[in-house]
Protein backbone atom coordinates (compact mmCIF):
# COMPACT_ATOMS: atom_id res chain seq x y z
CA UNK A 1 0.00 0.00 0.00
CA UNK A 2 1.67 3.49 -0.67
CA UNK A 3 -0.10 6.99 0.09
CA UNK A 4 0.84 10.19 0.76
CA UNK A 5 1.66 11.45 3.96
CA UNK A 6 4.56 14.11 5.88
CA UNK A 7 5.72 13.17 9.49
CA UNK A 8 9.22 14.21 11.29
CA UNK A 9 10.67 10.70 11.33
CA UNK A 10 9.34 6.92 10.26
CA UNK A 11 11.82 5.17 12.51
CA UNK A 12 10.23 6.19 15.81
CA UNK A 13 6.92 4.71 14.99
CA UNK A 14 7.72 1.55 17.79
CA UNK A 15 8.87 3.65 20.30
CA UNK A 16 5.43 5.26 19.42
CA UNK A 17 3.48 2.06 18.80
CA UNK A 18 5.04 1.06 22.54
CA UNK A 19 3.17 4.43 23.76
CA UNK A 20 -0.26 3.92 22.18
CA UNK A 21 -0.52 0.15 23.26
CA UNK A 22 0.08 1.54 27.03
CA UNK A 23 -2.64 4.29 26.01
CA UNK A 24 -5.24 1.87 24.92
CA UNK A 25 -5.24 0.29 28.43
CA UNK A 26 -6.02 3.88 29.48
CA UNK A 27 -8.37 4.32 27.01
CA UNK A 28 -11.36 2.26 28.19
CA UNK A 29 -14.29 4.19 26.36
CA UNK A 30 -12.40 3.66 23.00
CA UNK A 31 -11.63 0.50 23.37
CA UNK A 32 -15.20 -0.29 24.61
CA UNK A 33 -16.38 1.25 21.30
CA UNK A 34 -14.19 -0.86 18.97
CA UNK A 35 -16.03 -4.30 20.80
CA UNK A 36 -19.35 -2.90 20.55
CA UNK A 37 -19.02 -1.23 16.91
CA UNK A 38 -16.50 -3.28 14.95
CA UNK A 39 -18.28 -6.02 13.30
CA UNK A 40 -21.31 -3.48 12.27
CA UNK A 41 -18.60 -1.07 10.96
CA UNK A 42 -21.25 2.12 11.13
CA UNK A 43 -18.68 4.40 9.24
CA UNK A 44 -17.82 2.45 6.61
CA UNK A 45 -17.83 4.58 3.70
CA UNK A 46 -16.89 8.07 6.06
CA UNK A 47 -13.84 9.71 4.98
CA UNK A 48 -12.68 11.76 8.15
CA UNK A 49 -10.41 14.83 7.45
CA UNK A 50 -8.88 15.17 11.20
CA UNK A 51 -7.56 18.31 12.73
CA UNK A 52 -6.41 17.66 16.26
CA UNK A 53 -3.57 17.70 18.20
CA UNK A 54 -1.39 14.63 16.80
CA UNK A 55 -0.45 12.84 20.27
CA UNK A 56 -0.62 9.30 21.71
CA UNK A 57 -3.83 9.38 22.78
CA UNK A 58 -5.18 11.03 19.17
CA UNK A 59 -3.68 7.89 17.74
CA UNK A 60 -5.67 5.70 19.44
CA UNK A 61 -8.68 7.48 18.08
CA UNK A 62 -7.49 7.31 14.84
CA UNK A 63 -7.29 3.50 14.52
CA UNK A 64 -10.85 3.24 16.45
CA UNK A 65 -12.33 5.45 13.53
CA UNK A 66 -10.13 2.79 11.38
CA UNK A 67 -11.50 0.23 13.59
CA UNK A 68 -14.95 1.18 13.05
CA UNK A 69 -14.30 1.56 9.12
CA UNK A 70 -13.72 4.94 8.18
CA UNK A 71 -10.93 6.04 6.23
CA UNK A 72 -9.21 8.72 7.45
CA UNK A 73 -6.45 11.65 6.97
CA UNK A 74 -4.94 13.45 9.72
CA UNK A 75 -3.48 16.76 10.78
CA UNK A 76 -2.73 18.55 13.78
CA UNK A 77 -4.33 21.57 14.84
CA UNK A 78 -1.12 23.34 16.22
CA UNK A 79 2.06 23.91 15.09
CA UNK A 80 4.00 22.59 18.77
CA UNK A 81 1.55 19.44 19.78
CA UNK A 82 2.26 16.62 17.46
CA UNK A 83 4.39 13.94 19.40
CA UNK A 84 6.09 13.14 16.38
CA UNK A 85 6.12 8.77 17.33
CA UNK A 86 2.82 8.81 17.72
CA UNK A 87 2.53 10.36 14.30
CA UNK A 88 5.19 7.61 12.84
CA UNK A 89 3.30 4.94 14.59
CA UNK A 90 -0.26 5.93 12.53
CA UNK A 91 1.35 6.36 9.72
CA UNK A 92 3.25 2.79 9.98
CA UNK A 93 0.09 1.44 11.23
CA UNK A 94 -0.22 -2.10 14.01
CA UNK A 95 0.11 -4.10 10.85
CA UNK A 96 2.74 -2.33 9.21
CA UNK A 97 6.56 -1.21 8.76
CA UNK A 98 9.38 1.47 8.30
CA UNK A 99 9.37 0.07 4.92
CA UNK A 100 6.09 -0.94 4.08
CA UNK A 101 3.80 1.88 5.84
CA UNK A 102 -0.16 0.14 6.44
CA UNK A 103 -1.37 3.10 8.31
CA UNK A 104 -3.63 6.43 7.86
CA UNK A 105 -1.90 9.24 6.10
CA UNK A 106 -0.38 11.97 8.79
CA UNK A 107 0.62 15.09 8.09
CA UNK A 108 2.08 16.32 11.20
CA UNK A 109 5.30 17.04 13.16
CA UNK A 110 6.39 19.04 16.32
CA UNK A 111 7.19 22.43 15.03
CA UNK A 112 5.75 23.42 11.71
CA UNK A 113 5.84 26.86 10.35
CA UNK A 114 2.72 28.55 9.82
CA UNK A 115 2.92 27.92 6.10
CA UNK A 116 3.39 24.30 6.59
CA UNK A 117 0.62 24.11 8.91
CA UNK A 118 -1.82 25.33 6.62
CA UNK A 119 -0.75 23.17 3.95
CA UNK A 120 -0.81 20.15 6.32
CA UNK A 121 -4.54 21.60 6.79
CA UNK A 122 -5.17 21.77 3.33
CA UNK A 123 -3.54 18.07 2.94
CA UNK A 124 -6.41 16.24 5.15
CA UNK A 125 -8.84 18.21 2.95
CA UNK A 126 -7.48 17.10 -0.62
CA UNK A 127 -8.04 13.02 -1.04
CA UNK A 128 -6.11 11.42 -3.53
CA UNK A 129 -7.58 11.16 -7.18
CA UNK A 130 -8.82 14.76 -6.08
CA UNK A 131 -11.70 14.04 -4.14
CA UNK A 132 -12.41 15.55 -0.59
CA UNK A 133 -13.05 14.05 2.43
CA UNK A 134 -17.34 13.88 3.66
CA UNK A 135 -16.96 14.13 7.39
CA UNK A 136 -14.32 16.59 9.69
CA UNK A 137 -13.10 15.84 13.01
CA UNK A 138 -11.81 19.46 14.12
CA UNK A 139 -10.78 20.78 17.30
CA UNK A 140 -10.42 24.82 16.99
CA UNK A 141 -12.20 24.97 13.79
CA UNK A 142 -9.37 25.66 11.64
CA UNK A 143 -10.04 22.81 9.22
CA UNK A 144 -14.14 23.69 9.00
CA UNK A 145 -12.98 27.75 8.70
CA UNK A 146 -10.66 26.58 5.50
CA UNK A 147 -13.68 25.16 3.93
CA UNK A 148 -15.85 28.07 5.01
CA UNK A 149 -13.45 31.11 4.37
CA UNK A 150 -12.06 29.02 1.08
CA UNK A 151 -15.66 28.77 -0.61
CA UNK A 152 -16.94 32.45 0.57
CA UNK A 153 -13.58 34.22 -0.83
CA UNK A 154 -14.06 31.98 -4.05
CA UNK A 155 -17.59 32.87 -4.61
CA UNK A 156 -16.46 36.74 -4.46
CA UNK A 157 -14.16 35.93 -6.99
CA UNK A 158 -11.34 36.77 -4.98
CA UNK A 159 -9.41 36.52 -1.77
CA UNK A 160 -9.42 40.01 0.29
CA UNK A 161 -5.89 41.67 -0.40
CA UNK A 162 -2.97 41.21 2.86
CA UNK A 163 -2.93 44.07 4.75
CA UNK A 164 -0.77 45.63 7.62
CA UNK A 165 -3.51 45.37 9.74
CA UNK A 166 -3.37 41.27 9.01
CA UNK A 167 -1.19 39.13 11.57
CA UNK A 168 1.03 36.82 10.41
CA UNK A 169 -1.23 34.18 10.56
CA UNK A 170 -4.22 35.61 8.58
CA UNK A 171 -1.62 36.21 5.57
CA UNK A 172 -0.79 32.67 5.68
CA UNK A 173 -3.91 31.61 5.30
CA UNK A 174 -5.15 34.02 2.81
CA UNK A 175 -1.92 32.76 0.65
CA UNK A 176 -2.97 29.05 1.05
CA UNK A 177 -6.46 29.97 0.21
CA UNK A 178 -5.18 32.15 -2.95
CA UNK A 179 -2.58 29.39 -4.34
CA UNK A 180 -5.14 26.41 -3.90
CA UNK A 181 -8.13 28.76 -5.92
CA UNK A 182 -5.04 29.40 -8.68
CA UNK A 183 -5.12 25.74 -8.67
CA UNK A 184 -8.77 25.05 -9.31
CA UNK A 185 -11.23 27.88 -9.10
CA UNK A 186 -14.16 25.45 -7.82
CA UNK A 187 -12.16 23.55 -5.03
CA UNK A 188 -14.00 25.04 -1.85
CA UNK A 189 -17.48 24.70 -3.78
CA UNK A 190 -16.59 20.88 -4.25
CA UNK A 191 -15.11 20.22 -1.04
CA UNK A 192 -17.68 22.11 0.93
CA UNK A 193 -20.73 20.17 -1.10
CA UNK A 194 -19.14 16.43 -0.05
CA UNK A 195 -19.26 17.14 3.22
CA UNK A 196 -21.84 15.79 5.93
CA UNK A 197 -20.88 17.41 8.91
CA UNK A 198 -18.33 18.07 11.38
CA UNK A 199 -17.68 17.34 14.98
CA UNK A 200 -15.64 20.26 17.10
CA UNK A 201 -13.88 19.11 19.75
CA UNK A 202 -13.37 22.48 21.72
CA UNK A 203 -14.90 25.43 23.58
CA UNK A 204 -12.78 27.85 20.66
CA UNK A 205 -14.11 25.82 17.84
CA UNK A 206 -17.77 25.72 19.14
CA UNK A 207 -17.68 29.20 19.66
CA UNK A 208 -17.19 29.88 15.78
CA UNK A 209 -19.29 27.27 14.54
CA UNK A 210 -22.58 29.04 16.83
CA UNK A 211 -21.15 32.78 15.28
CA UNK A 212 -21.70 30.74 11.74
CA UNK A 213 -24.83 29.39 12.53
CA UNK A 214 -26.18 32.50 13.91
CA UNK A 215 -25.92 34.43 10.33
CA UNK A 216 -26.87 31.38 8.67
CA UNK A 217 -23.28 30.30 7.30
CA UNK A 218 -22.84 27.45 8.39
CA UNK A 219 -22.40 24.71 5.09
CA UNK A 220 -23.26 21.24 7.15
CA UNK A 221 -24.16 20.08 10.22
CA UNK A 222 -22.15 20.05 13.41
CA UNK A 223 -22.09 18.16 16.55
CA UNK A 224 -20.29 20.61 19.59
CA UNK A 225 -18.80 17.72 21.36
CA UNK A 226 -16.98 19.96 23.82
CA UNK A 227 -20.22 20.89 25.57
CA UNK A 228 -20.89 16.97 26.24
CA UNK A 229 -20.47 17.09 29.84
CA UNK A 230 -18.02 14.20 29.63
CA UNK A 231 -15.95 16.40 27.58
CA UNK A 232 -16.21 19.61 28.88
CA UNK A 233 -16.30 18.73 32.97
CA UNK A 234 -13.40 15.93 32.51
CA UNK A 235 -10.76 17.38 29.87
CA UNK A 236 -11.23 21.11 30.15
CA UNK A 237 -11.08 20.77 34.18
CA UNK A 238 -9.17 17.74 35.32
CA UNK A 239 -7.16 17.41 32.16
CA UNK A 240 -6.19 20.80 32.45
CA UNK A 241 -5.48 20.38 36.55
CA UNK A 242 -2.84 17.62 35.46
CA UNK A 243 -1.64 18.86 32.08
CA UNK A 244 -0.71 22.81 33.37
CA UNK A 245 1.72 21.39 35.90
CA UNK A 246 3.16 19.10 33.62
CA UNK A 247 3.75 21.70 31.13
CA UNK A 248 5.23 24.32 33.60
CA UNK A 249 7.74 21.64 35.25
CA UNK A 250 8.79 20.26 31.64
CA UNK A 251 9.69 23.68 30.56
CA UNK A 252 11.40 25.21 33.63
CA UNK A 253 11.10 22.61 36.58
CA UNK A 254 10.64 25.87 39.44
CA UNK A 255 9.03 24.98 42.88
CA UNK A 256 5.38 26.27 42.33
CA UNK A 257 4.89 25.64 46.42
CA UNK A 258 4.48 28.89 47.97
CA UNK A 259 4.52 31.53 44.30
CA UNK A 260 1.77 33.70 43.49
CA UNK A 261 0.04 32.28 40.57
CA UNK A 262 -2.55 34.50 38.43
CA UNK A 263 -5.28 32.54 36.48
CA UNK A 264 -6.89 34.52 34.17
CA UNK A 265 -10.34 33.29 33.33
CA UNK A 266 -12.57 30.81 35.85
CA UNK A 267 -14.39 28.63 33.30
CA UNK A 268 -13.62 24.88 33.06
CA UNK A 269 -10.10 25.33 31.93
CA UNK A 270 -9.23 28.03 34.56
CA UNK A 271 -10.76 25.68 37.25
CA UNK A 272 -8.72 22.76 36.60
CA UNK A 273 -5.55 24.92 36.76
CA UNK A 274 -6.29 27.02 39.41
CA UNK A 275 -6.72 23.46 41.52
CA UNK A 276 -3.54 22.42 40.81
CA UNK A 277 -1.63 25.43 41.42
CA UNK A 278 -3.26 25.98 44.32
CA UNK A 279 -2.42 22.27 45.06
CA UNK A 280 0.89 22.63 44.66
CA UNK A 281 1.03 25.12 47.52
CA UNK A 282 0.93 28.51 45.04
CA UNK A 283 -1.10 31.38 46.39
CA UNK A 284 -3.74 31.58 43.31
CA UNK A 285 -5.20 34.80 41.97
CA UNK A 286 -7.79 34.53 39.34
CA UNK A 287 -9.05 37.44 37.42
CA UNK A 288 -12.97 37.34 35.85
CA UNK A 289 -14.98 39.57 33.82
CA UNK A 290 -18.13 37.06 34.63
CA UNK A 291 -19.50 37.64 37.79
CA UNK A 292 -20.89 33.94 38.45
CA UNK A 293 -17.37 32.61 37.74
CA UNK A 294 -15.90 35.43 39.93
CA UNK A 295 -17.99 34.67 42.91
CA UNK A 296 -17.15 30.70 42.49
CA UNK A 297 -13.40 31.36 42.52
CA UNK A 298 -13.68 33.67 45.76
CA UNK A 299 -16.16 30.63 47.33
CA UNK A 300 -13.26 28.01 46.21
CA UNK A 301 -10.66 30.42 48.30
CA UNK A 302 -8.74 32.16 45.65
CA UNK A 303 -8.22 36.30 45.72
CA UNK A 304 -10.34 37.55 42.48
CA UNK A 305 -8.33 40.87 41.73
CA UNK A 306 -8.10 42.68 37.87
CA UNK A 307 -4.79 41.37 36.20
CA UNK A 308 -3.22 45.22 36.33
CA UNK A 309 -3.66 45.06 40.55
CA UNK A 310 -1.41 42.00 40.63
CA UNK A 311 1.07 41.51 37.40
CA UNK A 312 3.81 42.97 39.47
CA UNK A 313 3.36 40.42 42.25
CA UNK A 314 3.18 37.05 40.35
CA UNK A 315 5.48 34.51 39.63
CA UNK A 316 3.38 33.12 37.30
CA UNK A 317 0.47 33.46 34.83
CA UNK A 318 -1.83 31.36 32.94
CA UNK A 319 -4.12 32.21 30.75
CA UNK A 320 -7.48 30.29 30.39
CA UNK A 321 -10.47 32.14 28.74
CA UNK A 322 -10.19 31.40 24.97
CA UNK A 323 -10.26 35.53 24.63
CA UNK A 324 -7.56 37.04 22.75
CA UNK A 325 -5.49 40.42 24.34
CA UNK A 326 -5.32 39.09 27.99
CA UNK A 327 -1.88 39.51 28.80
CA UNK A 328 -0.29 42.75 26.87
CA UNK A 329 2.93 43.98 25.95
CA UNK A 330 2.63 46.64 28.66
CA UNK A 331 1.78 43.95 31.49
CA UNK A 332 4.91 42.17 30.47
CA UNK A 333 6.89 45.07 31.17
CA UNK A 334 5.59 45.25 34.67
CA UNK A 335 6.38 41.74 35.43
CA UNK A 336 8.70 40.80 37.95
CA UNK A 337 11.69 39.38 36.67
CA UNK A 338 11.87 36.03 35.35
CA UNK A 339 8.16 35.72 36.02
CA UNK A 340 6.96 32.64 33.62
CA UNK A 341 4.11 33.56 31.39
CA UNK A 342 2.11 31.09 29.77
CA UNK A 343 -1.17 30.29 28.04
CA UNK A 344 -3.81 26.71 27.93
CA UNK A 345 -6.29 28.65 25.72
CA UNK A 346 -6.95 27.27 22.18
CA UNK A 347 -5.57 30.32 20.43
CA UNK A 348 -1.72 32.45 21.11
CA UNK A 349 -3.61 35.74 21.09
CA UNK A 350 -4.34 35.76 24.65
CA UNK A 351 -0.62 36.76 25.20
CA UNK A 352 -0.21 40.09 23.19
CA UNK A 353 3.20 38.50 21.34
CA UNK A 354 3.59 40.50 18.10
CA UNK A 355 3.46 43.57 21.04
CA UNK A 356 5.84 41.78 23.07
CA UNK A 357 8.40 41.68 19.76
CA UNK A 358 7.94 45.55 19.32
CA UNK A 359 8.96 46.51 22.85
CA UNK A 360 11.72 49.02 22.22
CA UNK A 361 15.15 47.16 23.03
CA UNK A 362 13.48 43.44 23.73
CA UNK A 363 15.71 40.51 23.02
CA UNK A 364 14.41 37.19 23.24
CA UNK A 365 16.86 33.98 24.01
CA UNK A 366 16.43 30.58 23.41
CA UNK A 367 16.34 28.73 27.00
CA UNK A 368 15.42 25.31 25.43
CA UNK A 369 12.88 25.04 22.49
CA UNK A 370 9.50 26.40 23.37
CA UNK A 371 10.76 28.32 26.48
CA UNK A 372 12.19 31.42 25.71
CA UNK A 373 13.81 34.47 28.01
CA UNK A 374 12.57 38.18 26.94
CA UNK A 375 14.69 40.51 28.23
CA UNK A 376 13.68 44.23 28.58
CA UNK A 377 16.75 46.79 28.87
CA UNK A 378 16.56 48.73 32.04
CA UNK A 379 14.57 51.55 32.28
CA UNK A 380 12.63 53.85 34.42
CA UNK A 381 14.45 53.68 37.33
CA UNK A 382 14.56 49.76 37.06
CA UNK A 383 17.41 47.50 36.43
CA UNK A 384 16.82 45.00 33.41
CA UNK A 385 14.66 42.06 34.11
CA UNK A 386 13.35 39.23 31.79
CA UNK A 387 10.26 37.37 31.81
CA UNK A 388 9.89 33.62 30.46
CA UNK A 389 7.10 32.99 28.03
CA UNK A 390 6.28 29.28 26.99
CA UNK A 391 5.58 28.02 23.41
CA UNK A 392 5.32 31.81 22.32
CA UNK A 393 2.65 31.63 23.51
CA UNK A 394 0.59 29.11 22.43
CA UNK A 395 -1.30 25.98 24.51
CA UNK A 396 1.67 25.34 26.80
CA UNK A 397 0.16 21.72 27.61
CA UNK A 398 1.06 20.68 24.54
CA UNK A 399 3.81 22.85 23.26
CA UNK A 400 6.00 22.47 26.38
CA UNK A 401 4.37 19.14 27.46
CA UNK A 402 2.62 15.95 25.87
CA UNK A 403 -1.32 17.10 26.83
CA UNK A 404 -3.69 15.50 28.59
CA UNK A 405 -3.45 12.18 29.82
CA UNK A 406 -5.41 9.02 28.30
CA UNK A 407 -8.10 8.53 30.73
CA UNK A 408 -9.49 12.05 30.29
CA UNK A 409 -9.23 11.76 26.57
CA UNK A 410 -10.63 8.62 26.41
CA UNK A 411 -13.89 10.30 27.65
CA UNK A 412 -13.27 12.88 25.16
CA UNK A 413 -12.76 10.99 22.13
CA UNK A 414 -15.48 8.29 23.06
CA UNK A 415 -17.89 11.63 22.26
CA UNK A 416 -16.09 12.28 19.24
CA UNK A 417 -16.31 8.55 17.93
CA UNK A 418 -20.28 8.14 18.91
CA UNK A 419 -20.69 11.80 17.35
CA UNK A 420 -19.13 10.83 13.62
CA UNK A 421 -20.87 7.55 14.43
CA UNK A 422 -24.20 9.64 14.84
CA UNK A 423 -23.99 12.52 12.37
CA UNK A 424 -22.25 9.76 9.69
CA UNK A 425 -25.47 7.56 9.70
CA UNK A 426 -28.12 9.95 10.55
CA UNK A 427 -27.27 12.41 8.57
CA UNK A 428 -30.48 13.76 7.14
CA UNK A 429 -32.13 13.83 10.88
CA UNK A 430 -29.63 17.08 11.22
CA UNK A 431 -30.03 20.33 9.57
CA UNK A 432 -27.58 23.15 8.94
CA UNK A 433 -27.29 23.78 13.24
CA UNK A 434 -25.22 23.45 16.20
CA UNK A 435 -25.84 20.17 18.03
CA UNK A 436 -25.16 18.60 21.15
CA UNK A 437 -25.20 14.69 22.05
CA UNK A 438 -28.29 13.39 24.18
CA UNK A 439 -27.82 12.88 27.27
CA UNK A 440 -28.29 9.07 27.32
CA UNK A 441 -24.86 9.06 25.26
CA UNK A 442 -23.05 11.20 27.42
CA UNK A 443 -24.20 9.08 30.02
CA UNK A 444 -23.08 6.14 28.26
CA UNK A 445 -19.67 7.64 27.97
CA UNK A 446 -19.57 8.33 31.72
CA UNK A 447 -20.58 4.44 32.38
CA UNK A 448 -17.46 3.01 29.84
CA UNK A 449 -15.27 4.23 31.96
CA UNK A 450 -16.47 3.28 35.83
CA UNK A 451 -15.09 -0.09 35.89
CA UNK A 452 -11.81 0.85 35.36
CA UNK A 453 -11.59 3.17 38.05
CA UNK A 454 -13.58 0.08 40.38
CA UNK A 455 -16.19 2.45 40.79
CA UNK A 456 -19.93 0.32 41.53
CA UNK A 457 -22.60 2.41 40.81
CA UNK A 458 -25.55 2.58 42.84
CA UNK A 459 -29.17 1.01 40.99
CA UNK A 460 -32.62 3.25 40.93
CA UNK A 461 -34.74 1.02 42.49
CA UNK A 462 -38.25 1.24 40.53
CA UNK A 463 -40.07 3.45 42.59
CA UNK A 464 -37.01 5.53 43.44
CA UNK A 465 -36.98 6.11 39.74
CA UNK A 466 -40.59 6.99 39.50
CA UNK A 467 -40.56 8.97 42.90
CA UNK A 468 -37.72 11.19 41.20
CA UNK A 469 -39.41 11.21 37.55
CA UNK A 470 -36.65 9.36 35.40
CA UNK A 471 -36.31 6.06 33.59
CA UNK A 472 -34.37 3.75 35.58
CA UNK A 473 -31.80 3.37 33.01
CA UNK A 474 -31.73 7.02 33.07
CA UNK A 475 -31.38 10.12 31.85
CA UNK A 476 -30.95 10.79 35.33
CA UNK A 477 -31.00 14.55 34.92
CA UNK A 478 -33.23 16.87 32.72
CA UNK A 479 -31.21 18.66 29.91
CA UNK A 480 -30.88 22.10 32.04
CA UNK A 481 -28.94 20.28 35.14
CA UNK A 482 -25.72 22.11 34.93
CA UNK A 483 -23.59 19.41 37.08
P1 LIG B 1 -15.01 28.77 29.41
O1 LIG B 1 -15.87 29.62 28.57
O2 LIG B 1 -15.61 27.76 30.33
O3 LIG B 1 -14.03 29.68 30.31
C1 LIG B 1 -13.40 30.85 29.88
C2 LIG B 1 -13.55 31.87 31.01
O4 LIG B 1 -12.77 33.03 30.71
C3 LIG B 1 -15.00 32.34 31.18
O5 LIG B 1 -15.44 32.13 32.50
C4 LIG B 1 -14.95 33.83 30.83
O6 LIG B 1 -15.85 34.60 31.60
C5 LIG B 1 -13.49 34.17 31.15
N1 LIG B 1 -12.99 35.36 30.45
C6 LIG B 1 -13.27 35.81 29.20
N2 LIG B 1 -12.62 36.96 28.95
C7 LIG B 1 -11.89 37.24 30.06
C8 LIG B 1 -11.01 38.30 30.41
N3 LIG B 1 -10.78 39.31 29.58
N4 LIG B 1 -10.42 38.25 31.63
C9 LIG B 1 -10.67 37.25 32.52
N5 LIG B 1 -11.52 36.22 32.23
C10 LIG B 1 -12.11 36.22 31.03
O7 LIG B 1 -13.99 28.05 28.40
P2 LIG B 1 -13.07 26.78 28.73
O8 LIG B 1 -13.78 25.55 28.35
O9 LIG B 1 -12.51 26.95 30.08
O10 LIG B 1 -11.92 26.96 27.62
C11 LIG B 1 -11.02 28.05 27.65
C12 LIG B 1 -10.03 27.94 26.49
O11 LIG B 1 -9.24 26.76 26.66
C13 LIG B 1 -10.69 27.79 25.12
O12 LIG B 1 -9.88 28.44 24.16
C14 LIG B 1 -10.65 26.29 24.88
O13 LIG B 1 -10.76 25.98 23.52
C15 LIG B 1 -9.31 25.95 25.48
N6 LIG B 1 -9.10 24.57 25.92
C16 LIG B 1 -7.78 24.18 26.00
C17 LIG B 1 -7.46 22.91 26.43
C18 LIG B 1 -6.04 22.49 26.49
O14 LIG B 1 -5.78 21.31 26.67
N7 LIG B 1 -5.08 23.39 26.36
C19 LIG B 1 -8.49 21.94 26.83
C20 LIG B 1 -9.85 22.47 26.77
C21 LIG B 1 -10.11 23.74 26.34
Amino acid sequence: MSFDFKVADLSLAEAGRHQIRLAEHEMPGLMSLREEYGSAQPLKGAKIAGSLHMTVQTAVLIETLVALGAEVRWASCNIYSTQDEAAAAVVVGPEGTVDDPQGVPVFAWKGETLPEYWDCTDAILTWPGGDGPNMILDDGGDATMLVHKGREWEAAGQVPPTTDEDSEEIGVFKELVRRTLAADPQKWTKVAEGIKGVTEETTTGVHRLYELAKTGDLLFPAINVNDSVTKSKFDNKYGCRHSVLDGLNRATDVLIGGKVAVVAGFGDVGKGCAAALAGQGARVIVTEIDPICALQAAMEGYQVARLEDVVDVADLFVTTTGNFNIITAEHMTQMKDKAIVSNIGHFDNEIDMAGLAKVPGVTKTEIKPQVHEWTFPEGHGRPPRSIIVLSEGRLMNLGNATGHPSFVMSNSFANQTIAQIELFTKNDEYDKQVYVLPKHLDEKVARLHLDALGAELTELTKEQAEYIGVDVAGPYKPDHYRY
